[in-house]
Formats: C-alpha cells, sequence, structure tokens
C-alpha cells in the first residue's frame, strides 16, 4: 500500500498542530498502522513529544534531523542525503495491546530556521525566483518520502506557524491537509486569510506543481462559550458552498486538561488510553475513521 502523506498546517501557533499530529500519530499506530511523523517546526515541538530529551538531544548531535537533511542535500558534499539516515524507527515509548506504537520520527532541531533561510539565499543567489526554490525543494523531498510512503501507511508532517517555503513544500507533496483552528473571531479570521494566499494566491496560480488538495478544517480547543458555537457553526455552513475553500471535520478536540498533559508525558512510557484518557481516546478514534474515511472512502 503506497503511504498518505497528511500535512498539519496553519499560519496561526498554538492552534493545536502539534497535538494534532501527535494525537492522530499515535491513533492510527493504535489502529494498527506504521506512521512517520516529520517535524517541520524548528520548535521540535513534536520531536520532543515523540523522543524525550535525551532521544531527541543525541539525533541533534549525530545531525539525524530534517535540518541535518537538508545540509547534506544541499550544502555538504561529504554524505550522500538521505531521510533512512534521520528517521529513527520505533521512537514510541507507548504500548497499546502488549506491543510500542509503530511511530517513526525524523526530528527537527532549532537550526532549521537558519538553514531553510541559507537555502533560500544559496538558490536565489543560483537565479532562481521564489516558485522554483519551491519546485527544487520538492522535487528533493518528494524523491525522498518515495521510500518514506512504502514503508510506513500514514506520513503526517507537523508543520511550523506562517508560510514558509517548507510549508508550502509539504502542502503540495499532501494527500490531505489539515488546518487545526480554534474556533474564535482572530482564529478564524486567520484561516480564510491562510487558505486564500495558499490555495487560490499568486504562488498556488503560477506554480507548475499540482495544486494542493482541499483542506480539512479541524476545530480545536473547543469550549462551551457562545463564541466557539458560533464560529463552528459558521465555519460548518461556510464547507457547503461551492466557492468554499475548506471542508470541516465533524470531529471536534475540545479543551482538555488531558491533552496538554499527554503532550508533556515526554519520558514515560504509558499506554495509548492510559495517556490520553477515555474521553480523548474515544475522540482520536472518532478523528482516526474520519481521516481515513476521507483518505481512502471518498471516491468521488
Ligand atoms: N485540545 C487542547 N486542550 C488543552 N490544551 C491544548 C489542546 N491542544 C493544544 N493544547 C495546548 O496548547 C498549546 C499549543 O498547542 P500546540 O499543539 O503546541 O499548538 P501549535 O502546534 O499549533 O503551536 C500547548 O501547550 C498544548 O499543550
Ligand atoms: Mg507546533
Amino acid at each position: 500500500m503506497k503511504g498518505k502523506v497528511i500535512a498539519v498546517a496553519n499560519m496561526k501557533g498554538g492552534v493545536g498542530k502539534t497535538a494534532t499530529v501527535i494525537g492522530l500519530a499515535e491513533a492510527l499506530a493504535a489502529d494498527g498502522s506504521k506512521v512517520l511523523v516529520i517535524d517541520l517546526d524548528p520548535q521540535a515541538n513534536a520531536s520532543i513529544c515523540l523522543a524525550g530529551d535525551r532521544q531527541l538531544a543525541a539525533l541533534i548531535e549525530n545531525g539525524r534531523t530534517i535540518d541535518g537533511f537538508l545540509e547534506d542535500s544541499f550544502f555538504s558534499k561529504k554524505r550522500k542525503a538521505d531521510f533512512d539516515r534521520c528517521i529513527h524507527a520505533q521512537i514510541s515509548s507507548v504500548w497499546h495491546a502488549g506491543h510500542p506504537l509503530a511511530i517513526s520520527l525524523l526530528a527537527s532541531s532549532p537550526h532549521l530556521r537558519l538553514i531553510e533561510r541559507q537555502l533560500i539565499f544559496k538558490l536565489t543567489k543560483a537565479k532562481l525566483d521564489l516558485d522554483e526554490i519551491v519546485e527544487r525543494m520538492h522535487s528533493v523531498i518528494r524523491e525522498q518520502l518515495k521510500r518514506s510512503r512504502g514503508e510506513h501507511e500514514y506520513v503526517l508532517i507537523d508543520c511550523a506557524p506562517g508560510i514558509s517555503t517548507l510549508n508550502e513544500v509539504s502542502i503540495r507533496l499532501a494527500d490531505m491537509v489539515i488546518v487545526p483552528t480554534i474556533p474564535d473571531f482572530l482564529s478564524s479570521y486567520g484561516l480564510q486569510a491562510f487558505c486564500r494566499s495558499l490555495w487560490n494566491g499568486a504562488i498556488a496560480d503560477k506554480s507548475t506543481l499540482k495544486k494542493p488538495p482541499k483542506p480539512y478544517v479541524l476545530v480545536t480547543r473547543r469550549r462551551p462559550i457562545r463564541i466557539h458555537d458560533e464560529i463552528s457553526n459558521l465555519l460548518r455552513q461556510e464547507q457547503g458552498r461551492d466557492s468554499s475553500a475548506f471542508r470541516v471535520f465533524s470531529t471536534e478536540i475540545p479543551e482538555r486538561a488531558a491533552i496538554a498533559d499527554a503532550l508533556g508525558m515526554i519520558n514515560d512510557t504509558p499506554t495509548f488510553t492510559k495517556k490520553w484518557g477515555s474521553e480523548i481516546s474515544s475522540v482520536l478514534a472518532d478523528l482516526t475513521h474520519e481521516t481515513k474515511e476521507a483518505l481512502h472512502g471518498d471516491r468521488s
């Protein structure tokens, strides 16, 4: 089976991108799938959640990170650039049904911010314009992903906030784009701007790469307050329009201490259900089901 690539992105920070990546990766793995998580955020939050502090320090020390890979690809003559060298297989310390979850990690580090800037500078000096830079990086990462897609059923990409070159590349490589959104006024305002710029903006129109799939908004950090009810309803009404730039998951992720606590268990070895608690485990199972439906069930 050819693995599906899911990019989790939003221009805003703090909306639950990393929480979604970790929760969905673990729920997909608990459901029996092999999952690769690629961390493209220099804040390395997904990396620390999955690897723990000591293992992440070792990966960074040995250059086994996405920035290490980009450095090998574009700047080093000594080492052959290879995702597999940088991927840490079986990183998860979370157990389910008598086995550790089958999750691998391509970690990130704070150095990624610098490497991305150096890379753009180098390619700009070589007279590539922004579209060509995206295309060059897209082709390098797509080539590596071919093998990863063969070995994993799902590849989840945790994007950095903003609209960076790497985010553009991820969105164009993805079979599905998930946009976690807090249903409040400012977050949904940012959401419109984000969808417009990526799906209908200048780069999307000019580029020779395929147009990204219509994204799925995931309502996150949902609280029982009036504004959340209103915006959640508005988002659902919007998806019904032909002109809508997005679809919306039926599943919503509630604001719960259990989620913040689960993300903090970086050196623990709990079971999946213990880690997330019964309510969130069940929400994550719903999200997994909907994600699979969207990727495999929808033949329209
Ligand atoms: N559903 C939730 N309920 C409670 N806390 C959450 C929830 N989702 C995320 N958080 C917390 O909010 C903060 C931001 O979430 P995070 O996933 O890191 O966002 P992003 O990756 O978009 O910046 C983190 O401290 C996380 O623990
Ligand atoms: Mg994050």
